[in-house]
């Protein structure tokens, strides 16, 4: 075929979409359990923006956006968004939201867009599930978010780490990046290329390089840094995620590549899904409010990347899978369960009017007001099809149910219900004759 997937993008089908949809659903559900309200923003920003927040020494706005050649009326290049956070921040301080109430609490989903070398768990296009507040200083709010992580993770029955660390503030964290600058420069022989280039600009990120990483294990640890605000905040975050029963540790080098955080970061990591392990990340950003423009109003968020969480559940199920058939069926069923598909079958042309007819009965009524058994899906097959081909169909797909519907059936104002059931042994299928008045609650019944 002459046309292929453009690097580093993927398709997605089947179990895997459905895994990532249903976590972003758990993870949707969840964020109203914590009364965040949606927000909905656009897929491009202005290049300065990233610029302005993510961060100019960070490797997003340096080397992975993807930005369009053309300008706007106003001149403003643009960029695909790499991250969620610019965003909601840029959209928070534009309504005027933060007037009425700068506590303002927000959660979004979508598709951001990096231009990174693409390996397992890395993709140039990937979905976050994302959380921001504003107007919230107090350490409960970094326990309340780690406290919502692992809620979530317990739900979706995995196995994760949390590892947290404080970054400082602006009062103390100069003296901490002039400790690591020193550090770099003391061993600056021994630094790889990037980090050689990033010292000066941003020494910081030494630290989260992977190639020096055994170097920096000497480097200096910012907790030692902390002044009395910033060491009180980040006792009372730990006082209260203990006391939640969180389990975490405390790594001291953990910084983020992103430029905004102060004070609280973290990481939420797997330990089955290869190199890319940070299945969600965030922290607290005191100051981009007002590097905006915008009043001193502190943030804090974070956000989940909804692939690598399917790739930890797919791990995970593999583990199950392992143990029992059983516990890999209990644990995998609530992320690619689909409702039971009932298929229709018209025999011939003549009866498609009524077996449309059929199919939309079965179908009609609201979604939210379905009860579970009433959850079914109705595949109308082609009439143009055999009755062996449609049984074929019927079977292939895991159809529960085949509505049989030919002349005959027609005239006796009746259906064959035939259910399909591959795990019963005797294979004898076991069918009847419904009048198609009673045929929902026939299928209702058996369901
Ligand atoms: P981030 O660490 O850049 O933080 O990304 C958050 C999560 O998105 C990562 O932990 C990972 O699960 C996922 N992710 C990132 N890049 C990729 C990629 N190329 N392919 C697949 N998944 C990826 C942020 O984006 C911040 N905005 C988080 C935040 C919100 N901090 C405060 N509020």
């Amino acid at each position: 075929m002459k046309f292929t997937r453009v690097r580093g993008f993927q398709d997605s089908f089947g179990d895997d979409a459905l895994i990532v949809r249903n976590v972003e659903e758990y993870a949707r559900l969840w964020a109203e359990r914590y009364a965040l309200k949606e927000i909905k923003i656009p897929i491009v920003e202005s290049v300065d923006l990233y610029r302005r927040t993510t961060g100019e020494t960070s490797d997003i706005v340096e080397k992975q956006m993807f930005t369009f050649g053309d300008v706007d009326e106003k001149g403003a290049t643009f960029a695909l968004r790499p991250e969620g956070t610019p965003g909601v921040v840029r959209a928070y301080m534009e309504s005027g939201l933060h007037k009425r109430d700068p506590e303002q609490r927000f959660f979004y989903s979508g598709e951001m867009f990096r231009r990174e070398r693409p390996q397992k768990g890395r993709y140039r296009q990937f979905s976050q599930f994302g959380v921001e507040i504003f107007g919230r200083r107090d350490a409960a709010c970094d326990a309340e978010l780690l406290i919502l992580l692992d809620d979530l993770r317990k739900d979706l029955g995995l196995t994760l780490r949390t590892e947290i660390n404080s970054l400082g503030d602006s009062a103390c964290r100069p003296a901490y990046r002039t400790a690591v600058l020193e550090f770099g420069r003391a061993h600056s022989n021994e630094l790889c290329q990037d980090c050689r280039q990033r010292l000066e600009r941003n020494p910081l990120r030494l630290l989260d390089c992977k190639i020096d990483a055994k170097l920096m294990e000497a480097a200096p640890e910012s907790l030692k840094y902390l002044c009395d605000d910033c060491k009180e905040h980040f006792d009372t975050v730990q006082e209260l995620i203990v006391a939640a029963g969180i389990e975490f540790s405390v790594n001291p080098r953990l910084v983020r590549g992103l430029d905004y955080y102060t004070r609280t970061a973290f990481e939420v990591l797997s330990d089955d899904v290869g190199s890319q392990n940070a299945v969600a990340a965030g922290g607290r950003y005191d100051g981009l409010v007002e590097a905006l423009g915008g009043p001193p109003i502190p943030g804090i968020g974070f956000a989940i990347g909804l692939e690598r969480m399917a790739l930890a559940i797919r791990s995970a199920a593999q583990k199950k899978s392992q143990e029992s058939d059983l516990a890999f069926e209990l644990f995998f069923r609530k992320f690619v369960g689909t409702p039971p598909i009932i298929a229709i079958a018209p025999v011939g042309s003549s009866v498609l009017v009524d077996a449309n007819k059929i199919a939309h009965m079965l179908r009609k009524g609201s979604p939210q007001s379905w009860k579970p058994k009433e959850r079914y899906q109705v595949l109308l097959l082609s009439a143009e099809r055999s009755l062996n081909s449609q049984l074929r169909q019927a079977g292939a797909i895991g159809a529960q149910f085949l509505v049989i519907f030919g002349d005959r059936e027609q005239s006796e104002g009746i259906v064959q219900l035939r259910e399909l059931n591959p795990a019963v042994a005797d294979d004898s299928p076991k069918q009847r004759r419904v009048p198609i008045p009673s045929l929902v609650e026939e299928i209702k019944n058996l369901l």
